[in-house]
């Protein structure tokens, strides 16, 4: 440790392991404080701010993971681990979402619980140092494939920021065309396994019998056909990070073996009985409700909490039309990006050829109408950016030669899509929201809008909002 001593917490109801393992974490020039009940963890933290609580989940009482979201709601900067069990990985998976940082099993080597708290230092340490860096270059290079600065995915950054760095089991949802994949390749770029290979395998691609050879690799005779040893995708991404696409496919024999790849990291290549050990990092993407068919018995339960330690939900493109209009200049200028321009015989093509790209390409630039966006905006994209990003291609084709394009370059049920009403535009946060104060915020608006529009005029700013003067006035009164 370089900084100053850290203060730490210890929760655990058994004495004589309490005792040892903070004579342990004492000698390693840690503070330790001591707590034998949740109640009594809840108390200190109520009076002193330590920088680390390491709990056992299971306490008599108020249990570890109740402590852990007391403790997290209480400092937000606390790095809170958890000490599980035998066979509670779900509880731990559960303590994670309250805000664990990271959880260690029973029985455990004092040095295994030192490495946990020295990577969570450094990561809080360089997420602290890099904060002030990263916040002048606005994020933009950290998940550059990724287009969209609405909230969503503010939030789905900020998240990236902290999961790509660690070596942890991802599970990525969302709808189809939604991303997934773009994510997930993101994250390879955010950790220190970007030296090495990102393999991707889509498990609903491949059929059942070759999807095996395909992971795990074969040898020469294991099957007819079958002519050649050959590595699996497993070995292809040691050291780097493999993406199990559509996982949610999988068969139930092969979701057991890729169980004994999670837990162990080894496995052997079909038709051999040599063990291979592995350094992956597993990322896994559905857009099936993984939940849902653990609960219908398609998917084993093992399996869903050993991939879902981290769960990443892609939303929508409907639920982030903010991001629309960015998304849609990155299509255009991939897909225009001066190439598709007319012939030389355009003045705008000569300056291109002449002026040799720079500034001149920006003027070449196409755009979208404000009505085609509007249309954009409008439509509620079952198939998301996918169908969004073909969409754009076939509109660049449309529309050669002109440098705009309309909603008449769109594809027909896109053009239809009803304008987007002032309702629909309005996203229900999850934190709720309260109707009331939502709708007189709307209403004050409104009646400044059509105020400023009439330059004052009180009368006919009634008449544009179906008001007759006397409720306006009314209502200019109570605003005030
Ligand atoms: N946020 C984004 N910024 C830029 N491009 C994106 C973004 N999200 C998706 N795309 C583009 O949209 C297309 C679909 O993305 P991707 O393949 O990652 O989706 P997916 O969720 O894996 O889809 P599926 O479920 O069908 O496999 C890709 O061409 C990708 O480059
Ligand atoms: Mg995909």
């Amino acid at each position: 440790m370089t900084d100053s001593a850290k203060h730490l917490l210890l929760v655990e109801d058994e004495a004589a392991l309490r005792q040892a393992t903070a004579e342990q974490l004492a000698d390693h020039g840690y503070l330790v404080e001591q707590a034998d009940s949740g109640e009594a963890a809840l108390a200190k933290l109520a009076d002193f701010a330590f920088d680390i609580i390491i709990t056992d989940l299971r306490l008599p009482g108020i249990d570890g993971s109740a402590v852990v979201e007391g403790a997290v709601e209480r400092y937000p900067e606390i790095i809170a681990i958890v000490v599980t069990g035998y066979g509670t990985v779900k509880d731990a998976v559960e303590a994670i979402k309250r805000g664990a940082w990271d959880f260690v099993s029973k029985p455990y080597q004092i040095d295994e619980l030192l490495h946990v708290l020295d990577s969570a230092l450094e990561q809080r340490r360089l997420k602290s140092e890099n904060a002030y860096l990263r916040a002048q270059l606005e994020k933009r290079d950290r998940f550059e494939g990724i287009v969209g600065r609405g909230p969503a995915m503010s939030r789905l950054f900020q998240l990236l920021e902290l999961v790509a760095p660690t070596g942890s089991t991802i599970l990525i949802s969302g709808e189809t065309g939604s991303g997934k994949e773009v994510v997930a390749r993101s994250i390879h770029q955010g950790s220190p396994r970007r030296l090495h290979r990102f393999v991707a395998l889509n498990c609903s691609a491949i059929p059942e019998t070759l999807l095996e050879a395909e992971l795990f690799g074969v040898v020469r005779g294991a099957y007819t056909g079958a002519d050649s040893n050959r590595q699996g995708r497993l070995e292809q991404a040691h050291k780097g990070t493999l993406f199990l696409d559509e996982v949610g496919t999988m068969s139930a024999a092969l979701q057991m073996k890729l169980l004994r790849v999670l837990q162990e990291r080894e496995f052997e290549r079909v038709g051999d009985s040599h063990t291979i050990k592995v350094d992956v990092r597993v990322i896994a993407a559905t857009n099936s409700d993984l939940g849902r068919l653990v609960a219908e018995g398609h998917f084993r339960e093992d399996l869903f909490y050993r991939l879902n330690v981290i769960p990443v939900q892609l939303p929508p493109l409907r639920e982030r039309k903010e991001d629309i209009p960015l998304l849609v200049q990155h299509f255009l200028d991939k897909f225009a990006g001066g190439a598709s321009l007319p012939p030389s015989r355009d003045a705008s093509a000569d300056r291109r050829s002449l002026g040799g790209g720079g500034s001149g390409e920006r003027s070449l630039r196409k755009t979208v109408s404000q009505e085609g966006l509007r249309r954009l905006m409008a439509y509620h994209w079952p198939g998301n950016v996918r169908q969004l990003e073909n969409a754009i291609e076939r509109a660049v084709a449309f529309s050669a030669g002109r440098a705009q394009i309309d909603a008449g370059d769109l594809p027909t049920e896109i053009q239809q899509a009803p304008e987007a009403a002032l309702a629909s535009a309005v996203t229900l946060p999850e934190s709720g929201l309260d109707l009331g104060e939502f709708i007189d915020g709307i209403e004050r608006d409104l009646v400044q809008r059509a105020l400023e529009r009439t330059g004052g005029n009180k009368g006919q700013a009634a008449r544009l909002l179906g008001l007759k003067r006397t409720t306006l006035v009314e209502k200019l009164k109570r605003q005030q």
